[in-house]
């Protein structure tokens, strides 16, 4: 079934279908790119890290498609220093982009994704408060997987762009796969014995170094996935509102968790649309096993 007919037989709303539909079919030219843009530009984002040439692309994409639509009145992305205000809006919702996931993997073509939030109005709100969310995959197969809070479903690219249905409601199963991002000799002690009691467990190495990806792979096999807080960077790596939220709300719909170390990460309200936060999601039983050792 095409990725339209599905969100009108499940009854979504329909002005927030016709989000999800844009997203879709900005997939088509955002791939377009893997070929005729590879290679870093000369600027760096709001956290001082090197723009790709496909990071860009990718953003003005997404943000030339959904000014035109009107569909949003929020749109904060990853590569902006600040939330654009679509001031003629149809829809009050706000959106967060991360537009390339993964993006230093591109030269070894490896899998990368676009990440999307959808929240009801403006975006610094709890991730709680989303209204659903999605991420494109580009791998060797283009997948998209949404969630407006009633099931996880996976659809698959077509040669003529469209997406049709591959899983509907996705859960996440038991699985012993953990990928574990920072540097181990800063680990902090809670997260340190986290990590050797996964290991002592048996669970199985896999971190590409795509969030995104990582997550995907998780939730279809079971695991979870850690970007810590670590020696000298208390709120680690990954950014609360393009990576975390959406990811955890797509995660916890699909019977998984999502947590900082301490409390469900879509109980944290965003204090900028920078902030960075430790991340730990997957399976319930390891978020829940990492928030008991960081507790005692
Ligand atoms: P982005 O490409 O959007 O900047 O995100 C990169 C992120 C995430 O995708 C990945 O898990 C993490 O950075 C990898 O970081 P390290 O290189 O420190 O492992
Ligand atoms: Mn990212
Ligand atoms: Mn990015």
């Amino acid at each position: 079934m095409k990725l339209e007919d599905f969100l009108k037989t499940k009854g979504t709303n329909e002005n927030l279908a016709q989000l999800i539909m844009l997203f879709s079919k900005q997939a088509t030219d955002i791939k377009a790119g893997f070929l005729s843009a590879q290679g870093a530009a000369d600027t760096k984002n709001v956290y001082g890290e090197t723009q790709m040439a496909l990071d860009k692309r990718a953003d003005e994409i997404l943000i030339a498609a959904l000014k035109e639509s009107k569909l949003v009145s929020w749109i904060a992305t990853e590569e902006q220093p600040d939330i654009i205000e679509v001031k003629d809006a149809v829809n009050p919702f706000g959106v967060t982009i991360d537009p390339l996931d993964g993006s230093s993997l591109i030269d070894v073509n490896l899998s990368v994704g676009t990440i999307v939030g959808i929240y009801p109005g403006h975006v610094l709100e709890l991730g709680n408060t989303m209204l659903g969310a999605l991420y494109i995959l580009y791998g060797p197969l283009t997948t998209l997987t949404y969630t407006t809070g009633s099931g996880v479903h996976e659809f698959v690219m077509g040669e003529d762009g469209n997406f049709t249905l591959m899983q509907e409601n996705l859960t996440i199963p038991e699985g012993k796969i953990y990928a574990p991002g920072a540097l181990r000799k800063d680990y902090l002690p809670y997260h340190k014995q986290f990590i050797e009691q996964l290991e002592s467990e048996g669970y199985k190495l896999r971190f590409s170094g795509s969030f995104v990806a990582d997550v995907h792979q998780i939730l279809h096999k079971g695991g979870m996935f850690s970007y810590p807080a670590f020696e000298g960077k208390e709120n680690g790596k990954l950014r609360l509102l393009f990576e975390g939220t959406p990811l955890g709300k797509l995660v916890t719909e699909a019977g998984g968790a999502v947590s900082n170390g301490n409390i469900n990460l879509l109980d944290v309200k965003p204090v900028a649309v920078s902030d960075r936060t430790p991340i730990y999601i997957g399976g319930r039983k390891e978020i829940a096993l990492i928030e008991s050792i960081k507790r005692s």
